[in-house]
């Protein structure tokens, strides 16, 4: 296939950077009965439904659902989006939004939008930040997408509680149905009762709902991520045909065939046996830099665990960093060659980007220059990817590698899912509970008591 990712593990090998930081042939022989055995947990998790991110590309009704109100919903023209939501509410729609739209899409006119709406995804309550984007996105020409699983995130419903304010001082009541969407979890089936029910009820919202099954960080291919997508005019069959090609490729238990498989094997046993307590994304693309951040609490929120599977109390977790190259070449690699030697690194590449950067035969009479001249910056992209991957090896940094021949729907759908499962994987070697994440339900939960919830 064309667009196939592939992933190269060769530099966090003994063989490249010595055994004292590398894995050896011997510690990966020895982790495959492990991961023989969560392939056949996972696989049966999977098959009775306990856990659902795998088959969310499949759910056709879903998906048809999306596409039909997306449909719908553009025909009212509006100017905006914006999702309210935190944390997996808001992270996947961001990654792909970032990497599948213009890096100043919202800065384009609206033709140049090719008619869609700009995006504003509203992931925090920094009061500044929320005031500006209402003044920028008056109600009359936005939509709000309000997205919370649990559907009582104060955050969230702090937000969503002043937009319904404004709709109904500005377009009355009854416009509310014209402007928000819901997306939370389903009703009944001993699901957790979501706020977000009755305020559709009582509004006549269009509602989508994240299956129980489902965590936030895992729900991007859900309505949580695809129904902006689809309002984005992203390619909602590309994106599952990514899912499918990468599910496919997943199905072995085998380290030598299962990608996601083998990146977890030497993340795991790089942080478990060589002490790379951190393990850092660094995309050689803007349009993945939020893929980065996406992953970041994909792998801290599945992995940073105080008990195991077996309830005794193991602290488990690798610190996900994210950087961005060339950016933070001048920023992050000295740390990273010449620091503590406690990181894995993880280089994102885009092997062909969509344009090429020429650099002209300027500056003729700077000599020193003459290296740039007639050259590219897609060349010099590729030559600091080489440099620092190069220098990382001298320094004996393990680097773990993901190329992506393109960047677009079908490679981005490939990476994320790859990262799912790569982190499901993870969290059986971890031995913890990967899709909960009580940490951050603790939280929660005392911020609301502070603000008076329940007196
Ligand atoms: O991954 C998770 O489950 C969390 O990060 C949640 O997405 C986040 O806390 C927001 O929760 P909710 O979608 O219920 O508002």
């Amino acid at each position: 296939m064309d667009f196939e990712i592939r992933i190269d593990v060769s530099r966090a090998k003994s063989a490249a950077v010595g055994a004292e930081h590398g894995i050896t042939p011997a510690e990966l022989r020895a982790i495959e009965r492990r991961i023989a055995a969560a392939h056949e947990d996972l696989r049966r998790e999977r098959a009775e439904g306990v856990y659902g991110f795998w088959d969310l590309y499949k759910d056709e009704a879903a998906l048809s659902d999306v596409k039909a109100t997306a449909r719908t919903f553009s025909e009212f023209g509006y100017d905006n989006l914006v999702i309210l939501g935190i944390g997996g509410s808001a992270l996947g729609t961001t990654a792909l939004a970032t990497a599948l739209k213009p890096k100043y899409y919202n800065m384009m006119s609206r033709r140049g939008r090719k008619g869609c709406p700009r995006l504003f995804v509203m992931d925090n309550i920094d009061p500044v930040t929320f005031c500006d984007m209402m003044r920028l996105c008056p109600p009359r020409k936005t939509l709000y997408n309000v997205i919370s699983k649990s559907g009582g995130t104060a955050e969230t419903m702090s937000q969503l509680m002043i937009i319904v304010g404004a709709i109904e001082k500005k377009l009355g009541t009854e416009a509310l149905a014209d402007h928000v969407v819901v997306t939370t979890n389903p009703r009944g089936n001993g699901a957790p009762p979501s706020l977000l029910h009755p305020v559709a009820d009582t509004y006549q919202l269009k509602s989508f709902t994240v299956p129980l099954n489902v965590g936030g960080r895992f729900s991007v291919f859900s309505p949580v991520g695809m129904f902006p997508a689809a309002m984005l005019g992203m390619d909602l069959d590309a994106l599952v045909a990514g899912c499918r090609a990468m599910d496919a490729r997943c199905s072995s238990p085998s380290l030598a065939e299962n990608p996601a498989y083998l990146r977890a094997a030497v993340q795991y046993l790089a942080h478990t046996e060589k002490g790379k307590v951190m393990s850092v994304m660094m995309p050689y693309a803007d349009g993945l830099r939020d893929v980065a951040d996406w992953y970041r609490q994909l792998w801290a929120e599945s992995l940073g665990k105080r008990l195991s599977l077996d309830g005794d109390e193991v602290f488990a977790g690798q610190t996900p960093v994210k950087a961005l190259g060339a950016t933070d070449q001048h920023s992050q690699i000295q740390l990273y060659r010449e620091g503590p030697n406690d990181k894995i690194i993880n280089i994102l590449e885009v092997r062909r980007f969509d344009r090429t950067a020429r650099i002209p035969e300027a500056l003729p009479g700077i000599a020193p220059l003459g290296y740039l001249r007639g050259s590219t910056m897609n060349k010099l992209m590729a030559a600091e990817l080489r440099g620092t991957m190069d220098a990382l090896k001298l320094s004996r940094r393990p680097v773990s590698r993901i190329v992506l021949p393109r960047l677009n729907a079908h490679t981005l759908a490939q990476l994320l899912y790859l990262l799912e499962v790569e982190t499901a994987m993870a969290g059986r070697l971890y031995n913890v509970q990967t899709f909960d994440q009580p940490g951050v339900e603790e939280g929660k939960r005392i911020a609301k008591a502070l603000m008076g919830a329940g007196a």
